[in-house]
Formats: structure tokens, C-alpha cells, sequence
């Protein structure tokens, strides 16, 4: 069979390691989608590197467009990342009847639902394996290898940035600035690092599995998004003295009156194993009614690692572009017109445990007033720890865990507590999730 032409959008950590992947693996490759897979169209804004890159094994253009149109491209791979001109690239090749391959996280949560219901009018594939979890196949399980399952929950590290951040600050005692330079330079960032230690990123990865997941339509705008940025040793340290390590989780959850979807630092029991996941490793755990918690881990940023979901996702589009576009898998796991509308639940109805850490007066009464305002607000307590002051110290930290409660009515012990004149300071509050 002829080969299938790839037109390569963007040619930098994963395109280039997409290019070498396809090269080095081409036989196999072949082997296994059933004709070759040959990148013959690179457009790069640097042509000059790209040229470079692809050594007269295809052909270099500046103009992205020209791609997506010409004729006998039938894949588009667009790895420009964002949501200015790659949105109008995708949107493109869709009219232009060609399927389209992409690591485009922050696109597809944005403006996914306007894209599959072009690609779905169309009759187009788009696949985006390596839009979550780098070359961990995410997608894939939760779309097909989990599709017996009613699923009740994900909880993910899903921003390799963060997590290698935060594995350093543990592990080294280094400052945040100093570990994030570091995985600045290792290219795990983001173009926009704020977008990693915020939880933008793993937002975006977030709001793709949750509509995967749930058979619900991407909601970006709703998810609850707190970064690492305020994390401090001190809570590194407390959290490892109660037996716990604290991740950067994504946690999206099927609730009673809707669905949870939330990124944040949070604490996680130290024995488990997601807890032990460090660097730039990702690893998202999926809990499914009939095959119980199931967990995938593997390298969730770099170049060849996110080239081979790229790759796959190819391999995957080439075997099916002849399959009428009813069999094909559903781009977001369930039937289109099988979606489902039960509403993102805002963080205020979201139910966890918490730790809060706090700073008071070492007085007579002053852990009583506060313990009345958590019974008020029905916040049981379920572990609290008083450091001994140094010598002459009157003031003291005090981290207490609680059991269930309804983050609402934590906002209100939080802030009646904050003004009892023996609290000094505001209460520093991580959420805990014990992942069962
Ligand atoms: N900036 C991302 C991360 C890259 O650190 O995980 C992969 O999406």
C-alpha cells in the first residue's frame, strides 16, 4: 500500500523527537499500521533548524497553511501547542478533510468541543494521546481498555514540571526558583511556566480525562485550579512527619450532586504508591466500579517519550482512516449525542479532608475556641499536632487533619478562626485525599 503523507506542524522538543521516532521505528512501524507512515511536509517558523533537522528527507515550508492544505497530506500533526494559531491550523485541516494528530492540551480543553463536532461533521479522526500523561497511554485505557467500567474517580500527577519541583524541594531542601530553573532547562516546562506551577497545565489534562471519564463535554472554565507556588518546607516537612508526601494532584470525582473537578497541592498518604512517584514522572490513577483502582505511570514530558503517543496516535489514525466513521472510537470515549450534562460541582461543594496549619498564642483557651468553631461548622478533627516552642517562644504551630467536610463551611471556620486575636497570620489549608 502507498505510504500515508504526514504533515508536521512545528518541529521543536516533540516534533523533533517525533521525526526521530518515525525514522528509527519505521519498519516496525510499518509492520504494524500496514503501510508506511512518512512525514513529507515540516513547517517550522525556524526553517532554518528544521532543515536541519529533517536533512532533505522532507520538505521545509514557513507557511503552517500550506500544509494543512496541500493535497496529498492526510495527517495533520499539530505540535505548535497554545490556542492562537494552532486553533486555526486544527480547524483547517478538519474543513480540509484531513485527520489531525495532536499534543494540544490547552486547545482541545478550551475549544475541544468545537473541534469534535467539526472533526465528528467532518467524518475526521483527532487524536490527542499525547495530550495527557506524555507516552503513558491515558487516552487510550480510559477510552477503550476501561469501557466496561462505570468510572468514580481519576486522581493524577499530570504535570511532570510540578512534580519534579516539588520531588526536589522534598528530596534536596532546594528553594522553588532554583528547582524550577532546573526543569526549565531540561525543556519539561511549559512555554509559560506559570502555566505549570499553577496547575494550568494539569487543569487542561484534567478537564480532557474528566470528559473521557464522565461522557461529559469539556468544561476548562469550571475546574478549580491552585499551583505549588505558595508551598513552603515548613509544610513539606510537617506533612512528611504526619505520614504524608504532598503531589500536585488532579483529582476529577463523580459525586452525588455532580462532578469534582479540581487541581491542587494535596496530601496523600506517603505509603501509597502514586505518593511515591517523583521527577518529572507522571501517574494517574483511575478507580473504575468494576475493575477497582488501576494506576499508569510512566515519563509525562520530554521529547521522546511524548513522540511516542504522537506516534501511536498515528499508527492508530493510519489503521482507521478506512473504517467508516460510525465504527471508529468516539473521540471523547462515549456516543456524541450520549453526552452527559450532570454540572461541575463548584469547589465550595466539594467534600475531603484538610490540613490546616496555623500559628497562635500559646495561651489558656486559645485551641478551645478554635476546636468551637470547627464543631460549629460540624469540621471533625481527626489528628492535631502542637510543636513545642524554643525557649521564650510564645507563639506556636499547631496542624490539625480533619476528617469529611464540606470545603464551604472549612472557608467559614477558616476565616472566623483568622480573626480570634490569639491566631496570628492566616491558616495555611492543604486538602488530603487517601486515594481509596
Ligand atoms: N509542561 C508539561 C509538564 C509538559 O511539565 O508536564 C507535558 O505536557
Amino acid at each position: 500500500m502507498r505510504p500515508i503523507h504526514v504533515g508536521l506542524l512545528g518541529i521543536g522538543t516533540v516534533g523533533s523527537g517525533t521525526w526521530d521516532v518515525l525514522q528509527r521505528n519505521a519498519r516496525e512501524i510499518r509492520r504494524r499500521a500496514g503501510r508506511a507512515i512518512r512525514i513529507t511536509q515540516v513547517a517550522d517558523k525556524d526553517q532554518k533548524k528544521a532543515r536541519r533537522l529533517v536533512d532533505g528527507k522532507a520538505q521545509v515550508l514557513g507557511n503552517a497553511f500550506a500544509v494543512v492544505r496541500a493535497p496529498d497530506i492526510g495527517i495533520v500533526v499539530e505540535l505548535i501547542g497554545g490556542t492562537g494559531i494552532a486553533k486555526d491550523l486544527v480547524l483547517e485541516a478538519i474543513a480540509q478533510g484531513k485527520h489531525v494528530v495532536t499534543a494540544n492540551k490547552a486547545l482541545l480543553a478550551k475549544h475541544g468541543n468545537r473541534i469534535f463536532a467539526a472533526a465528528q461533521k467532518k467524518g475526521v479522526m483527532v487524536a490527542f494521546e499525547a495530550s495527557v500523561g506524555g507516552g503513558i497511554p491515558i487516552i487510550k485505557a480510559l477510552r477503550e481498555g476501561l469501557a466496561a467500567n462505570r468510572i468514580e474517580w481519576i486522581a493524577g500527577i499530570i504535570n511532570g514540571t510540578s512534580n519534579f519541583i516539588l520531588s526536589e524541594m522534598r528530596d534536596k531542601g532546594l528553594a522553588f526558583a532554583t528547582a524550577l530553573a532546573d526543569a526549565q532547562a531540561r525543556g519539561y516546562a511549559e512555554t509559560d511556566p506559570t502555566f505549570d506551577i499553577e496547575g494550568v497545565d494539569a487543569a487542561h489534562k484534567l478537564t480532557i480525562l474528566s470528559a473521557l471519564a464522565f461522557g461529559i463535554p469539556m468544561q476548562f472554565s469550571k475546574a478549580y485550579t491552585e499551583g505549588i507556588s505558595r508551598l513552603t518546607q515548613q509544610d513539606i516537612g510537617y506533612a512528611e512527619e504526619l505520614g504524608y508526601r504532598i503531589k500536585l494532584l488532579g483529582i476529577t470525582r463523580r459525586a452525588q450532586r455532580g462532578i469534582e473537578l479540581r487541581v491542587h497541592p494535596t496530601l496523600v498518604p506517603a505509603r501509597r504508591l502514586i505518593a511515591n512517584v517523583e521527577g518529572v514522572m507522571n501517574a494517574i490513577l483511575v478507580k473504575g466500579d468494576a475493575v477497582g483502582a488501576t494506576m499508569y505511570y510512566g515519563a509525562g514530558a520530554g521529547s521522546q517519550p511524548t513522540a511516542s503517543a504522537v506516534v501511536a496516535d498515528l499508527v492508530d489514525v493510519t489503521r482507521l482512516i478506512t473504517a467508516d466513521p460510525g465504527h471508529r472510537v468516539p473521540h471523547l470515549a462515549f456516543q456524541p449525542d450520549q453526552l452527559s450534562a450532570t454540572p461541575i460541582l463548584p469547589i465550595g461543594e466539594v467534600q475531603t479532608s484538610y490540613y490546616l496549619r496555623m500559628r497562635v498564642l500559646d495561651k489558656p483557651g486559645v485551641l478551645a475556641r478554635i476546636t468551637r468553631i470547627l464543631a460549629d461548622l460540624r469540621i471533625s478533627i481527626d489528628a492535631m499536632v502542637q510543636k513545642e516552642p524554643p525557649a521564650g517562644e510564645k507563639r506556636v504551630d499547631i496542624v490539625m487533619l480533619t476528617h469529611l467536610a464540606l470545603e464551604k463551611n472549612v472557608d467559614a471556620a477558616m476565616r472566623r478562626i483568622e480573626q480570634l486575636p490569639t491566631v496570628l497570620g492566616r491558616i495555611t489549608r492543604i486538602r488530603i485525599e487517601a486515594l481509596l
